[in-house]
């Protein structure tokens, strides 16, 4: 599919979904899903940064998420400190900054926070692409959090409660500073936003593709901004 390299999205956005029915179909345990997942995430960073997309955002954990058997909540804890211990450089290399977007609390194990934070470090001052980790991330916990931190400004008498608009709900999300996501991809046939970026993705192109995380790649993402080079944008307008 040829791609307008005038009109490729700004902002997108992926629920990498499927590992586990990957993995099912394969005979393999979900954590071999999950393994295979680390492929696609990095082809796909590779396949945004060719094609001059600026943001990226992933969602790697949901706060849904804890509800699996500990088992698999331990290996995917393990399985991204491991991750982020060996792949850092390659972002740092390659100028992508890292961010992680959620509630970077307990019960993340504190030794992959602290990876976290360190690869947030190594790389905040790269501009070429910005890699958002949605961790412990669920957007009503965003938008509560957000709901805190402009109670706190009204009582500390710094913020007019008249004055609290969209920019200023904007301006205490986990993502203040990034654009509003243009493209909504998720893989594995499910055809819903479980939580995902909903002030964000107001207005985002939706692409659902059948496809398993582990089998998504470059191609697939070429694909999905080629569908949505065709879609037409109104925002209400006619
Ligand atoms: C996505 O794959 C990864 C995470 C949610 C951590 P799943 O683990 O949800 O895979 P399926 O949906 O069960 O196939
Ligand atoms: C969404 O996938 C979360 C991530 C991809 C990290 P889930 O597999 O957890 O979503 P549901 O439960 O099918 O909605
Ligand atoms: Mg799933």
């Amino acid at each position: 599919m040829a791609i307008d390299p005038e009109r490729v999205p700004r902002h997108v956005a992926i629920i990498m979904d499927g590992n586990g029915r990957w993995a099912g179909e394969r005979n393999l345990p979900r954590r071999a899903g999950h393994e295979a997942g680390e492929h696609a995430l990095f082809d796909t960073v590779e396949g945004a940064l060719e094609l001059g997309i600026r943001w990226l955002t992933v969602y790697a954990f949901s706060t849904e998420n804890w509800r699996r058997p500990p088992s698999e909540v331990r290996f995917i804890m393990n399985f991204n400190r491991d991750l982020l211990r060996r792949r850092t450089g390659e972002l740092d290399d390659r100028q992508v900054r890292i961010r992680f977007i959620g509630r970077h609390t307990r019960p993340i194990p504190a030794s992959l926070r602290r990876l976290m934070a360190d690869s947030e470090a190594t790389t905040r001052h790269h501009r070429r692409m910005t890699l958002q980790i949605a961790f412990n991330y669920g957007g009503r916990a965003e938008l509560v959090d957000a709901a805190r931190a402009l109670g706190r400004q009204v009582a500390a008498g710094e913020l007019d409660p008249e004055k609290i608009d969209e920019a200023a709900v904007e301006r205490n999300l986990y993502t203040a500073d990034a654009p509003d996501v243009d493209l909504m991809i998720r893989t594995s046939g499910e055809q819903r936003l479980s939580n995902y970026l909903p002030w964000q993705a107001a207005y985002a192109e939706l692409v659902f593709t059948p496809l398993y995380w582990p089998d998504f790649d470059r191609r697939a993402l070429r694909d999905a901004v080629g569908e949505y080079q065709h879609r037409t944008r109104r925002f209400g307008t006619v």
